[in-house]
């Protein structure tokens, strides 16, 4: 089962023990209809459609028990019917992920999914995965929106429109441009990651309705330097990541004055010597552990 090279930063794991639970049902999948419905240790039933072909239907997802994830993963899905997921309207958790062939995904297609909390839309690299700028707007109960892989190029407000996010993560969509307004409505954002992008700045506002922001990974983009006008205060903000970027610019003492909660702060492995030594100096009477990696680097 192949990883999507850009889930190699450790963080996902959570693929490894998914994965060891997918295998035992596959052979079963692929020999049986395109839907099995599973129930493991909670009381949820999911659907697991895996390394199969076939057109998605509203009636080949419809079943008598309560849905509450769909998991659709390394298939090869030639058309899905927008209705289709009209058949799980109790559907919570969604996955997308790593698919050789998906449709382009819409809003429609999530006209019956109020209940959503947690959607991850994982596209292989150069699959040409399409996504609607709106399709998961005003989904009021989603916590978590994944999109990786995908060309999104910009970010802006009109894709987060009635949405109330806790998570966000935007990794691998050749994001060059965000909106100095994208966030300004997601208030309750406490993770967001953007990482594996083209960012080389920011526009000044971009942080600033963003209170409860906690973690924010931004490893493997382009900025050359921290630019201070281009942030706002982030008080609860405890990490973030500038590892893989190509950061030679930074003045330490502001790390403190604009993000006064933070813990953790890698700024990746450009800096020389004299620089570094310098920042951790700075870094010790401020409190602030720094870090110098580039995951890459390292790999390479
Ligand atoms: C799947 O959908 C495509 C496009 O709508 C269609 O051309 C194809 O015949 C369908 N395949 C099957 C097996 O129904
Ligand atoms: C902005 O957020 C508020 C409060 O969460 C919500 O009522 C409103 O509909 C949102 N507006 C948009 C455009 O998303
Ligand atoms: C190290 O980098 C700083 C700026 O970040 C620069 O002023 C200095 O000249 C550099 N030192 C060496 C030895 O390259
Ligand atoms: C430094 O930070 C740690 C936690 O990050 C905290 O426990 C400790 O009290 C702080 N020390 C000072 C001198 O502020």
């Amino acid at each position: 089962m192949e990883r999507p090279n850009y889930l190699g930063n450790g963080k996902y794991d959570f693929y490894g023990s998914w994965c060891a639970r997918i295998m035992l049902i596959k052979a079963l999948l692929i020999l049986a209809s395109i839907v099995g419905v599973h129930s493991f240790d909670d009381d949820t039933y999911k659907i697991f459609i895996h390394n199969t072909k076939g057109n998605i239907t509203r009636e080949k997802l419809t079943t008598k028990k309560d849905v509450g994830l769909l998991d659709i993963s390394f298939a090869t899905v030639e058309a899905i019917a927008p209705d289709s997921f009209c058949a799980l309207p109790n559907l919570k958790t969604l996955y997308i992920n790593g698919n050789t062939k998906f449709p382009r995904v819409t809003k429609q297609l999530f006209q019956c999914n109020a209940k959503l909390t947690y959607a991850t839309l994982v596209a292989n690299d150069d699959s040409g995965q399409e996504v609607d700028r709106n399709a998961f707007t005003d989904l009021k109960e989603l916590n978590t929106l994944r999109i990786n892989g995908v060309e999104l190029k910009r970010i802006g407000k009109d894709m987060f429109t009635g949405l109330n996010l806790e998570i966000l993560n935007l990794v691998s969509c050749k994001i060059g441009e965000i909106d100095a307004d994208a966030f300004s409505n997601l208030s309750n954002l406490k993770e967001l990651d953007l990482g594996h992008n083209l960012i080389k700045s920011f526009k000044p506002g971009t942080y600033q309705n963003l209170p409860k922001l906690n973690e924010l990974q931004l490893n493997k983009n382009e900025i050359g330097a921290i630019n201070w006008d281009e942030w706002n205060t982030l008080p609860s903000l405890k990490t973030i990541d500038f590892g893989d970027n190509h950061l030679t610019v930074c003045d330490v003492s502001k790390i403190k004055e604009y993000f006064p909660n933070i813990h953790s702060c890698n700024l990746g492995d450009a800096f020389n010597k004299t620089r570094k030594a310098e920042i951790i100096e700075e870094s010790k009477k401020l409190n602030i552990s720094i870090k110098f990696i580039d995951y890459y680097g390292t790999y390479a």
